[in-house]
């Protein structure tokens, strides 16, 4: 949450810190600011909003000054107004900041501080810090930085400025991401790669505590008791930074219309289609200990959390494996201790959620096997489990998740087959498995093709206030997801529910103004469905019905019915979840909403 773009170079900084805090926005987009020290001055705008309102406020001016830095901000202490807006001055203006994190011990700092005279004009934890950056300064801002942080309780990851050193930047993480990049024409530092897009490719992961010294033509990091460390300087591929819209006219339509290119990508070099055979070259090193593994835990967030529990479903049955999941925000206080054969499975797209993270750690303290499920290559999540996989898919720009969730799905059916390889299960099975993942990409291309006509859908039901999601075994994540899809794009309200509970509370919300949603496609649980459409129907709810081409009946009973292609039980997933996507995406659309930007959401959680 919040982005930070930092330059210092001989180049103006201002089309680099705009230009990476267009990138960087879907991390938050409350109001951005930027700061460059110029003939003596500061030079700061600040505006409430998006990047755009930024960029008006400084259309015009002249800004020569090659060092500065610039923050878009996903509020958390205060509200999002231009007073609130990074970047924060500390001391008598000596200190320039910005920040994404929490300082959780603020109010007692903020206390101490008054004691002493100083005065804020804002409501943010990250005013305490800027000042007590500016009391700490004894002439090294990297010192100052250090002081403060050890007093300082909390995540962070900051670029600082100093009056009295105009031409660098100290940047520090401790639980945020941070990361520098090295050009010929000076050095920039982001929370995500992709800020850099169009200026570099060279980069290197900053590890927790360090903090770097960054001026035109060099930088420095060091380690918490100050040691200078050598870092590897890694080569980022476009992909990692792409971030085009390529003819979409939004993020989220385009990740939807990629999934057949992810679902295929996923198994790309990893699944042999004529024998079946998995290979996960991250798996390798740890193969015992998997195979030998007594139980797993998924732990993730919001829709990596709704794959979980897919994986939960396909791995328990399937490979025999004890697997649970557990959101990981509950999972993280959880005072149970777990036996040392078992391992924790984290998923994150972004690899940088602060309450998955925390279930990692929670997991190596007590000596279990930490894995990653993730798609942002060197994010934290990647660089602190022992081992994992990645999804990649690219970058998923949309704040709300579509193509990864479908990507998660297709690695637990390579998890599913690996581990059942590990065991010397029947490869038989597992060839017809095998190319019923082969087949899939067609069969997303066919269900995309329903385009239309689910905008049909949309604009029929998309001024109901409420709504209902239905989903069987291995549907109920996808009636969780649709749910949440629906409600964060188009903030209609919906609910995703086990279809088997209806009965135990939800279907008092049945009624002709309520629209169901019911993901019924021709598995061993078809009838169950049919049973709560008819429940619904006899209610006079409306209902959209999610079935295999073909079933006639439903169709029947349904008000409005998308079929799908044929597939394995436990694939029917992997398609059923496209409706819901492109449902929630043309009711959004239709409702005027901000589609890649939902309000209050931000793509990267990094703070509880
Ligand atoms: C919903 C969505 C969120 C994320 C959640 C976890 O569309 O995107 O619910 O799934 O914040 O994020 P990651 O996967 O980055 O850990």
């Amino acid at each position: 949450m919040c982005g930070i773009i930092a330059y210092v170079g001989d180049q103006p900084a201002q089309p680099i810190i705009l230009s990476g805090l267009r990138a960087l926005e879907y991390r938050g987009y409350d109001s951005a600011g930027f700061v460059v020290r110029e003939n003596g001055q500061w030079r700061r705008w600040r505006a409430s909003g998006p990047v755009a309102a930024l960029a008006a406020k400084m259309n015009g001016a002249s800004i020569r000054s090659g060092c500065g830095l610039g923050h878009t901000r996903w509020a958390t202490h205060g509200a999002p107004t231009e007073v609130n807006a990074h970047p924060h001055a500390g001391g008598q203006d000596e200190v320039m900041l910005v920040h994404n994190g929490i300082v959780e011990n603020f109010s007692r700092l903020k206390k101490k501080l008054a004691m002493v005279g100083t005065v804020f004009v804002s409501e943010t934890d990250t005013e305490v810090l800027a000042h007590l950056i500016a009391l700490c300064y004894a002439g090294d801002l990297v010192s100052a930085v250090a002081e403060a942080m050890s007093r300082t309780e909390g995540p962070l990851g900051i670029a600082v400025m100093h009056r009295a050193r105009p031409d660098e930047i100290v940047v520090a993480r401790r639980g945020s991401p941070m990361l520098l990049g090295l050009t010929d024409r000076g050095r920039l530092a982001a929370s995500d790669a992709a800020a850099f897009a169009g200026w570099t490719d060279q980069v290197i992961y900053l590890a927790d505590n360090e903090i770097a010294r960054l001026t035109a033509d060099s930088h420095q990091v060091f380690d918490a008791r100050s040691a200078r460390v050598d870092k590897v300087v890694t080569t980022i591929s476009p992909a990692e930074t792409a971030a085009e819209l390529n003819g979409f006219p939004h993020f989220m339509r385009k990740e939807i219309y990629e999934q057949a290119e992810t679902a295929a990508s996923a198994w790309r070099g990893r699944l042999d289609p004529v024998t079946g055979a998995v290979k996960l070259g991250g798996l390798l090193d740890c193969q015992e200990r998997l195979k030998n593994c007594s139980e797993l835990i998924i732990a993730a967030c919001g829709t990596s959390y709704y794959a979980g529990l897919y994986g939960q479903y396909l791995l328990s049955e399937s490979a025999g494996l004890d697997a649970r999941a557990e959101i990981a925000s509950e999972f993280r206080y959880c005072q149970r201790s777990y036996p040392a054969a078992a391992a924790l499975l984290a998923i994150s797209q972004s690899g940088e959620t602060a309450d998955t993270l925390a279930a990692v750690r929670l997991a190596q303290a007590q000596g279990l096997l930490s894995l990653g499920l993730v798609n942002v290559a060197g994010s934290t999540l990647a660089r602190e489990t022992a081992a994992g996989v990645y999804n990649h898919a690219g970058p998923e720009i949309g704040v709300a998740s579509t193509k990864i969730f479908l990507s998660q799905l297709a690695i637990f059916n390579l998890l599913a087959l690996f581990w059942r390889q590990l065991h010397g299960r029947d490869r038989a099975e597992d060839l017809a498995w095998a190319q019923a993942l082969v087949g899939l990409p067609d069969k997303i291309r066919q269900v995309l093709a329903l385009d239309n006509r689910i905008a049909a859908i949309a604009e029929r039901f998309c001024h109901y206030p409420n709504w209902l999601f239905l989903g069987r075994h291995f549907n109920y994540p996808v009636a969780l997801e649709g749910a949440l899809k629906l409600k964060e794009v188009s903030y209609i309200h919906a609910e995703g529910y086990a279809a088997g509970e209806m009965k135990h509370g939800p279907i008092a919300l049945v009624s002709p103004e309520v629209p169901t949603v019911a993901i019924a496609p021709a598995d061993r649980l078809r009838a169950k469905m049919i049973g709560n459409i008819m429940e619904v129907k006899s209610r006079r709810g409306p209902v959209i019905a999610i079935i295999t081409a073909g079933d006639e009946e439903i169709k029947e009973l349904a008000d409005e019915a998308i079929e799908i292609p044929p597939t394995l039980d436990w694939l029917y997933p992997l398609l059923a979840v496209i409706p819901g996507q492109l449902l929630a995406y043309h009711a959004a659309c239709l409702l005027g909403r901000n589609v890649d930007r939902p309000r209050n959401l931000a793509k990267s959680v990094t703070v509880e």
